[in-house]
């Protein structure tokens, strides 16, 4: 299905609200119960990630992996928000996520959500669906939201640096806390075996090396060729020039205030806490990361 913009409206910036507890805009609320009702099947794999942890990266490799042999032409001709739909996401008189996802021709479908635990319909659990989830350490999380919040007309004003921050403290964000989504998706782990929980600072450490983790879990064994076509593919460079991975291609996004693809690098919230903020974020974090290897994990 490719999506025609020119039906598109420029509306207002969407307001928050509660929505059984977490903080929504209504472009995740509207089809709520159609995206319950999704059926999901044995082979798909969800892509599941709070906002700004590296979905578009893992999305892209897994496309590659899976169809970069079979059917190039998809990566050249379909943006990653075609081949990978984001399941709970409406368009007002455009496109739902969930009809995006129904529709995907291709076997396994790879579907992108956002939702804390809780939200996932309950098919994929019944179906006993492949999980991949991305965290990424809260700082850099929280910049990379920031400047997505200022460039994005679908998503709340971001407001200057400073009242992001709390904001973003306050756990008042679309989609909750990142607290309680990346520490959800961990627990979750403890009764549902098939989640592959993967770190954003490991791909940049060592993508090679997610990439080889990553197959072992979907089952996938590429040559060494394809491999090196996947991860030369997926490079940060690479992947900001290519129109169908860098999301040039949707209006409501301003890349002149910033690009999708920003600098993909580790540490720049060293650009944005002032030392108060940092001291603030700290102690905050001691008391919600409870889980010592997450804890270890998901700050540097
Ligand atoms: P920055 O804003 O810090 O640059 P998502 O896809 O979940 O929205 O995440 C977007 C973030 O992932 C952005 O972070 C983007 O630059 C980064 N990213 C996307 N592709 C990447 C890649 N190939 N290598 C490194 N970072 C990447």
């Amino acid at each position: 299905m490719s999506l025609n913009f020119d039906k598109m409206e420029l509306l207002p910036r969407p307001k928050l609200f509660d929505f059984h507890g977490v903080s929504m805009t209504h472009f995740f609320t509207q089809n709520w119960e159609n995206v319950q009702n999704f059926q999901a099947r044995p082979d798909d794999i969800l892509i599941a990630t709070y906002p700004k942890a590296g979905t578009t990266w893992v999305s892209q490799i897994l496309d590659m992996l899976y169809f970069g042999q079979t059917s190039p032409e998809r990566l050249t001709t379909l943006p990653i928000y075609e081949r990978v739909p984001f399941l709970e996401m409406t368009i007002p008189n455009l496109v739902t996520g969930k009809d995006q996802a129904d529709e995907l021709p291709t076997t396994p479908r790879l579907i992108k959500t956002h939702f804390p635990v809780q939200f996932v319909p309950k098919s994929f659990w019944e179906q006993n669906c492949r999980i991949i989830y991305v965290a990424r350490n809260a700082k850099d999380n929280m910049v990379s939201y920031y400047h997505f919040d200022c460039m994005n007309q679908g998503q709340p004003e971001a407001g200057d640096w400073n009242s992001f921050f709390q904001r973003f403290m306050d756990g008042n964000m679309v989609f909750g806390p990142w607290y309680d989504h990346v520490n959800g998706w961990w627990k979750k782990k403890e009764t549902y075996s098939n989640i592959h929980y993967m770190f954003y600072e490991d791909m940049i450490e060592d993508t090679g090396r997610e990439i080889d983790k990553l197959c072992a879990f979907i089952g996938l064994s590429p040559s060494a060729e394809e491999k090196e076509k996947v991860t030369s593919g997926v490079q940060f460079d690479n992947m900001k020039k290519n129109k169908m991975a860098n999301y040039s291609t949707l209006p409501i996004m301003n890349f002149k205030v910033s690009p999708f693809m920003r600098k993909g690098k580790v540490g720049d919230w060293k650009n944005y806490f002032t030392v108060a903020q940092n001291e603030q974020f700290d102690a905050d974090y001691k008391k919600k990361m409870k889980d010592p290897t997450l804890q270890l994990r998901c700050v540097i």
